[in-house]
């Protein structure tokens, strides 16, 4: 080509959830007898949750819907009475909001809105991004911007809320910041946000003059006792502030490709109305969204049987989260944050106990050289190097926490197993995969192992695990 036009910041772009998935399908190839249990990604119907009755009548009905409207394209910005509904739905839960239905943006899927909104930042500008991230977040924002992701720590010791003091340094070191990422109920890790946490974040995003992404596809799916705190109640009227939102999670059809963004505060900052109109422009580009979850939106959240299904919904992962965390903890190895929102948690490995030179048995020759080839390759990270060989031994398919933008070393692992008994068989498997490698290591002195985890465990208790003692253990 007379220029190439290969674009070598591509390396910014990391999505380990889906990139595995080529790296089981050489497995397979190599052993077709392989069995994988797919644990990576957040998608109901692969894990076997049924689509409701009611759905399938609402999707039927349009269809069949004399004029085939719903073939055609919608608005550019979204569906004009969708987004009059998602402005009264937003109100439910945030009654002094101010937003109105011309500051929403329904974009195919969240991915798309979240894609949209990095893409307009003004060159240079940079968004704060929580460690571990969403991958697209971390990936699209560091791509827009040509440079690594700038991000603040998420503690595990603390049931993986932020470390506010190292948002604040970060917020005082780099002026390029202009927003603070806030995922939650947070994915990867499973955390739900206290309402101080909220407020503190809140403050510092009014004190540094930024304003908030608050990505809250799971908002939904809170466990038990825990509070999911209004973020635009906490903002009103002092920070700008977008919502994403979106159906992908709230109803087992995420190949409907349905989110939205809500622009709160827009009276506030005349830049960041700007702003705000830049990215509807760049997603008009795109024509229109899918159509059809579009018209029915309002309907599905509108159904009689709606709250039945999500109770439904949350009594079987919350059943799931118990079992894992029931299982995983007692593992000597792992520290385990049960998750109290969204469908994921991420265990991590007890400092020091990787190492290099751990390893399960293979007993395909094919597939051990394969497995030794893959691991040998410069930069493979040592809980991506368990992940391999857990994938070559037992099928099951996770992903390692450090391909979340984090300094930990662990797996993510998602909780949508509907098989009660699947579930217990997946999670002892794994639970016994992290024993064998781990103590598969015969240098790794077992007092001096235990001497560590002791002191893992005496750094949880106190809460003192500073992120700097996790990074050196990479
Ligand atoms: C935190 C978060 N944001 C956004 C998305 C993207 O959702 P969508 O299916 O609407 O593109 C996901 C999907 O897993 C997610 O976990």
């Amino acid at each position: 080509m007379r220029q190439n036009p290969f674009n070598a910041k591509v390396s910014l772009m990391k999505y380990e959830i889906r990139e595995i998935v080529d790296f089981v399908e050489k497995l397979q190839k190599l052993d077709p007898s392989l069995e994988i249990e797919f644990e990576n990604i957040g998608d109901p119907i692969a894990k076997g949750w049924p689509v409701p009755k009611f759905l399938k009548s609402l999707i039927n009905e349009e269809t069949d819907r004399e004029g085939d409207a719903v073939f055609g394209y919608t608005h550019s910005r979204g569906n004009p009475a969708t987004r009059k509904w998602i402005v009264d739905y937003s109100k439910r839960f945030s009654p002094s909001s101010q937003l109105d239905f011309d500051n929403i943006l329904i974009t195919s899927g969240l991915g798309a809105g979240i894609s949209a909104a990095y893409h307009m930042l003004a060159k240079g500008l940079r968004i704060i991004q929580p460690s571990p991230s969403y991958p697209t977040h971390a990936s699209m924002e560091s791509f827009a911007a040509e440079k690594e992701s700038i991000s603040y720590i998420l503690k595990p010791e603390n049931d993986w809320q932020p470390d506010l003091e190292d948002l604040e340094n970060k917020l005082q070191e780099n002026p390029d910041i202009v927003g603070i990422l806030i995922i939650n109920p947070n994915n990867p890790t499973g955390a739900v946000y206290s309402r101080e946490t909220l407020e503190a974040m809140v403050d510092l995003a009014e004190k540094y003059d930024c304003m908030l992404i608050s990505d809250e596809i799971y908002f939904r799916m809170i466990y038990g006792e825990t509070e999911f705190a209004q973020i635009t109640e906490i903002a009103h009227n002092r920070v700008p502030i977008i919502v994403m939102r979106g159906l992908s999670k709230d109803v087992p059809w995420p190949g409907a490709r349905c989110g939205w963004l809500e622009f709160h505060n827009t009276h506030l900052d005349e830049d960041f109305k700007k702003y705000a109109e830049s990215v509807k422009k760049r997603v008009l580009m795109e024509v229109c969204s899918v159509s059809l979850p579009q018209a029915i939106l309002p309907k599905i959240y509108e159904h009689p049987e709606f709250e039945a299904w999500i109770e439904e919904y949350l009594e079987g992962l919350s059943y799931n989260i118990n079992e894992i965390t029931r299982i995983l903890s007692e593992n000597p190895y792992l520290t385990v944050n049960p998750a109290k929102g969204a469908f994921y948690m991420m265990p991590i490995f007890k400092d020091g106990v990787l190492t290099n030179n751990q390893s399960l048995e293979i007993e395909n020759e094919k597939v051990r050289e394969f497995v030794e080839s893959k691991i040998s390759e410069p930069g493979i990270s040592a809980d991506k190097r368990f992940v391999y060989y857990l994938l070559a031994t037992t099928g099951i398919c996770i992903v390692p926490a450090s391909s979340f933008f984090s300094p930990y070393l662990g797996f993510r692992v998602t909780t949508l197993t509907r098989s009660k008994e699947q579930l217990a068989n997946i999670y002892e498997t794994l639970s016994k995969a992290v024993t064998n490698y781990v103590e598969s290591d015969k240098n790794l002195a077992h007092e001096s192992l235990q001497g560590r985890q002791g002191l893992a465990l005496k750094e949880l208790e106190h809460g003192t695990t500073a992120s700097r003692d996790v990074s050196e253990s990479i």
